[in-house]
């Protein structure tokens, strides 16, 4: 039996978990910024910082008192390093170092991204029948940071088929939310209101880059402000629903396309966006293999996800003397050259 106790701070959640066999969630604690973020309509990355500094602390100690289980009972400390705002991940990854240090334990640092689609492998993330993703599978990780399309092969390395070519699908939401005049996060308002529009015949464009497997959401963004600021304009829920129904669309349509060109076993959903109702449900209907997604408070950030994703990567753990670093983008192969980043191991 092995336990991770796992930290995740890359963008506006201090969090923390003590997960066993990258499985069972004995703890999983998630302190929230968004009413902080409100504020300013969406995350100040400086702000965020100091927020985490307050929080990981008590985060840590509560995610030890709600497992039940003393330091003597880990085995491992993770953190995400990576992609995310650097002064937020160095707050959480810096805790971390410091209580492997202390305790004398292994260091494991993980990749977000890689920690959104491992959320698939959580007890919790699978349903009462426990079933478990099988290899290979193609996931769509989508985030306020990140939309990526990356195969995962049968040797658990991921080879990135394509994704977003201007803004993350999260992003898309927030922005056409800031737009609409909803608050922050976008996604929850955008879902909301869309439930008032009732019928109507309201449709915006989608962009397929066919011939691809990329994304682009800026023209979609442009469409619900030109929508939204004419003369004969629908109610604000109808432009709602035909932009939660056109990102749902072309994300669940092209995913669906590419699991079947590459003989997938299974599709998996992850990050924020994966919270949203109509995109669950259109990657069930258009996908022909099964579809894993995460209950929605494993699909935003949480730190769960990160002992699940470290737990695939025990061989790579270092001491937490070794000089780390975080990183703020996605660059798997660099990462992975520098030894510290686990995106499926060593360089293609
Ligand atoms: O994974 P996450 O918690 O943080 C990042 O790693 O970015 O994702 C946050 C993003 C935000 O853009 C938020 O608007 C979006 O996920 N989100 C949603 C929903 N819940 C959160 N988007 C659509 N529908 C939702 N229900
Ligand atoms: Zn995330």
């Amino acid at each position: 039996m092995t336990t991770i106790l796992a930290i995740e701070s890359s963008c506006d959640e201090t969090a923390a978990a003590v997960v066993v066999d990258g499985r069972r969630m004995r703890s999983n604690v998630v302190a929230s910024q968004t009413e902080l973020h409100a504020l300013t309509g969406g995350v100040v990355p400086e702000v965020a910082a100091r927020q985490h500094l307050r929080a990981v602390v008590p985060v840590v100690r509560q995610a030890l008192a709600d497992a039940e289980c003393g330091w003597d009972a880990i085995d491992y400390i993770a953190a995400t390093a990576g992609p995310g705002l650097p002064g937020a991940l160095v707050v959480g990854l810096n805790a971390a170092r410091g209580i492997a240090f202390a305790r004398g334990l292994p260091f494991i640092a993980v990749d977000h991204i890689e920690g959104h689609v491992c959320a698939n492998w959580l007890d919790a993330g699978n349903g009462a029948d426990s079933a478990v993703p099988t290899l290979p599978a193609l996931a769509l990780a989508v985030s306020g940071g990140h939309t990526e399309l990356l195969l995962m092969e049968p040797s658990g390395r991921f080879r990135r088929l394509g994704g977003t070519r201007d803004d993350a699908a999260g992003e898309a939401f927030d922005k056409v939310a800031r737009l609409l005049g909803l608050g922050y996060p976008g996604g929850p308002a955008i879902s909301r209101l869309a439930r008032e529009a009732g019928p109507h015949k309201v449709r915006l464009p989608r962009a397929w880059l066919r011939g691809t497997d990329d994304w682009s959401f800026s023209g979609l963004k442009t469409a619900v402000q030109r929508m939204a600021a004419s003369d004969d304009a629908p109610p604000l829920a109808q432009i709602a629903d035909a932009f939660e129904e056109s990102v749902a669309d072309v994300l669940a349509t092209k995913t669906a396309r590419a699991a079947e060109r590459e003989g997938v076993s299974c599709v998996l959903l992850a990050g924020g966006v994966a919270a949203n109702e109509r995109l669950r449900a259109r990657m069930r209907q258009r996908c022909a293999v099964p579809v894993f997604i995460p209950p929605p408070v494993l699909c935003t950030d949480n730190a769960a996800m990160i002992g699940a994703a470290a737990f695939r990567h025990l061989d790579q753990a270092v001491s937490p003397s070794m000089a780390l670093d975080v990183h703020a983008t996605l660059a798997p192969h660099a990462r992975a050259a520098s030894g510290a980043f686990l995106w499926g191991g060593s360089p293609a």
